[in-house]
């Protein structure tokens, strides 16, 4: 018994692993891939033509702040104006609802798959109150840019503008007392 379980053990390894031989067939064509030469006696990434410059608004995270901790002290520099407040709403919806759930409590459907759940974001939370001075809006700003250990990054997909945008539709919306009944009963 015991040498079959090892037996069905190295026989599943490589499938889980993805190390089947076969496993890579698709990836690896003779098709030229990113940033890689079509010049056999110049591999390697082609050199970018001259007098290129960088396209604005793809700046990585560490360029508008440096970390989690300079991104908990900062200011909300957009007012939540109703404008502001919808245009968070339709980003949310967007990026974060898979997860977060439209209801912001971590019901969504991706969210449901993960080993660590995602967490409320709501005013129901009960691991603690998003009123407190440990929670500013620059934190949840700072999950956005940064990610967690199992939320991915934000920071590319969404400006820093927009990044408060749903700030504040998290703050005005998902935590006013009420949210968690209205949302989801939508
Ligand atoms: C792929 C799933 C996923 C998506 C999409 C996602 N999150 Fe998360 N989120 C998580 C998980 C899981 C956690 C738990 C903490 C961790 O990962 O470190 C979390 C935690 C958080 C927290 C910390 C909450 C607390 O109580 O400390 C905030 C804030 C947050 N997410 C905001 C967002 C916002 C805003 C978006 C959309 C831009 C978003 N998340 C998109 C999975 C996700």
């Amino acid at each position: 018994m015991k040498k079959l379980s090892l037996a069905i053990v190295l026989l599943l390894t490589p499938m889980f692993a993805h190390a089947w031989p076969w496993s890579m067939d698709m990836a690896n064509q003779i098709s030229i891939k990113p940033q890689e030469s079509v010049d056999a006696a110049k591999p390697g990434m082609n050199s970018f033509p001259k007098r290129s410059v960088p396209v604005a608004g793809t700046a990585t995270s560490s360029i508008e702040v440096k970390d989690k901790d300079v991104a908990f002290k900062l200011a909300n520099p957009v007012p939540a104006d109703s404008k502001s407040v919808d245009t968070g709403r339709r980003l949310f919806e967007i990026y974060c609802v898979p997860c977060h759930g439209k209801s912001g409590t971590g019901d969504g459907l991706v969210g449901e798959k993960l080993m660590m759940k995602p967490f409320n974001l709501t005013s129901s939370n009960d691991m603690h109150s998003w009123t407190s001075k440990d929670y500013p809006d620059g934190y949840i700003f700072g999950m956005m840019t940064f990610g967690g250990v199992v939320m991915p990054v934000y920071a590319i997909d969404m400006s820093p503008t927009e990044r408060w945008h749903v700030v504040n539709y998290i703050r005005k919306v998902l935590q006013a007392p009420a949210a968690v009944a209205t949302a989801q009963t939508k």
